[in-house]
C-alpha cells in the first residue's frame, strides 16, 4: 500500500511516516519544507512542492498511485494567524482544496486530515467531546474547522471519504531516536521547559491566576506515537469502507504548567526556573478531551500517553540534539 503524507517533513508527519513504514506501507512525502525538515524524511521519497501550488499537488498524484492521504501540512501558530490570517487562508484552505481536487481527479482515495481542539474555541465543559459547539477564537482554529466542512461536502459531492482527527497537545518524541519535535518558533510548553533545562534560563508561565487547582493552564498531553497508531487505524477504518467521521484525540487527563514543570524537574533530575508573564490571548483556562469516539470506532487506546513517558521521550531526544530549537 502506497501512502501520500502531506507536511511528512515535520513533526508528527514524520512520526507517521516512521510508523506507516514499519507497518510494510511505501510513502510519499509531500512537503515545502517551509517548517519541516529535509533529514527528517527517512522512509520514502521527498517531493519538495507547496499545496498553494495546484500543479505541484497534481503531478505528484499523476507519478504514483496511493491508496491512502495523510494530511498533515499547514501553518500552525496560533498568535500568527490573528496577526497575519491570509497566510492561514492559504495554506490550511486554498492548499487543502488544490489537495482534494486533485484526490478527486485520482480515483479519490481515503483521507486523514490533521484538525486540532482549536475548532470548538472556549470550552463550554470539560472533558470536550465532539458534540460540543464549533466556534474557533483564532483563524488557525477557523481555518481547520472549514477544511472539515469540505470535507463533509466533498463526502456528499464526490464520494471522497476521510477522517478528520482533533489533536489536542501532540508531544513527546519516537523512541527510535530518530527523530522528535523541532518547531521554529518553538511555542509548545514541554519543548519549551526541556530548553529551560537544558540552557539553564526560566521558562515563562503565562498568567498563574487562570481558575485552576494551581492558577495555571490545564491542557492535554498526547503522545505523537500514541497519535500515529490512531491515524494507522483510521486509514485501515476507511479502507474498510468506513464513512466520514470527525474524531477528538487526547489522553483523557489535563495537566496544569506546573505540574508539566514538576514532571520535567523529575525527569530531568533538576530545578527549572520559572517566571511569570502575562496570559496570552486566547488561551483557555482548561482543555481536555473526551476522545470515547476514537476509542469506540478505532479501537484508539493511548499507551504512552502518561506524562513521565511524553515528557522522558522528548528529553532523550532533546538532549541528543543538545537543544531543543528548530535551528
Ligand atoms: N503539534 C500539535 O500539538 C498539534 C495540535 C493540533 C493539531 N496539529 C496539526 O497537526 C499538523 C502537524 O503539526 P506539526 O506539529 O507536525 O507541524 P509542523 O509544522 O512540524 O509540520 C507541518 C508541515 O507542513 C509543511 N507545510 C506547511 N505548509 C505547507 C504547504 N503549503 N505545502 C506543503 N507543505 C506545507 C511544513 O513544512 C511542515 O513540514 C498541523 O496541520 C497542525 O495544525 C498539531
Amino acid at each position: 500500500m502506497n501512502v501520500l503524507v502531506c507536511g511528512g517533513a515535520g513533526y508528527i508527519g514524520a512520526h507517521m511516516c516512521e510508523q506507516l513504514a514499519e507497518r510494510g506501507f511505501s510513502v510519499v512525502v509531500f512537503d515545502n519544507l517551509a517548517g519541516g525538515h529535509r533529514e527528517a524524511v527517512r522512509w520514502g521519497p521527498l517531493i519538495v512542492g507547496d499545496l498553494r501550488d495546484s500543479r505541484a499537488i497534481d503531478a505528484a498524484f499523476d507519478a504514483h498511485h496511493f491508496d491512502a492521504v495523510v494530511h498533515f501540512a499547514g501553518k500552525i501558530v496560533v498568535s500568527e494567524s490573528t496577526r497575519d490570517p491570509a497566510v492561514y487562508y492559504e495554506h490550511n484552505v486554498n492548499g487543502t482544496v488544490n489537495l482534494l481536487q486533485a484526490m478527486v481527479r485520482h480515483h479519490s482515495p481515503p483521507l486523514v486530515f490533521s484538525s486540532t481542539a482549536a475548532v470548538y474555541g472556549d470550552p463550554q465543559y470539560t472533558p470536550i467531546d465532539e458534540a460540543h459547539p464549533c466556534l474557533p477564537v483564532n483563524p488557525y482554529g477557523w481555518s481547520k474547522y472549514i477544511v472539515e466542512q469540505m470535507l463533509t461536502d466533498f463526502r456528499r459531492a464526490y464520494g471522497l471519504r476521510s477522517a478528520s482527527l482533533r489533536y489536542f497537545n501532540a508531544a513527546g518524541a519516537s523512541s527510535s531516536g530518530l527523530i522528535g519535535e523541532r518547531h521554529d518558533p518553538e511555542t509548545h510548553l514541554i519543548p519549551n521547559v526541556l530548553r529551560a533545562c537544558i540552557e539553564a534560563h526560566p521558562v515563562e508561565v503565562f498568567g498563574d491566576d487562570y481558575p485552576t487547582l494551581d492558577g495555571t493552564c490545564v491542557r492535554d498531553y498526547v503522545h505523537v506515537s500514541d497519535l500515529c497508531r490512531a491515524h494507522l487505524t483510521a486509514i485501515e477504518y476507511l479502507r474498510a469502507g468506513g464513512d466520514t467521521e470527525t474524531m477528538n484525540l487526547g489522553s483523557g487527563k489535563g495537566f496544569s504548567v506546573l505540574e508539566v514543570i514538576a514532571a520535567t524537574e523529575r525527569v530531568c533530575g533538576k530545578p527549572i526556573e520559572r517566571r511569570v508573564a502575562p496570559r496570552r490571548a486566547g488561551d483557555a483556562p482548561i482543555l481536555v478531551a473526551s476522545s470515547q469516539k476514537a476509542r469506540k470506532i478505532l479501537g484508539w487506546n493511548p499507551v504512552e500517553s502518561d506524562l513521565e513517558s511524553i515528557i522522558g521521550s522528548a528529553w532523550r531526544w532533546a538532549r541528543q540534539r543538545g537543544n531543543v530549537t528548530g535551528r
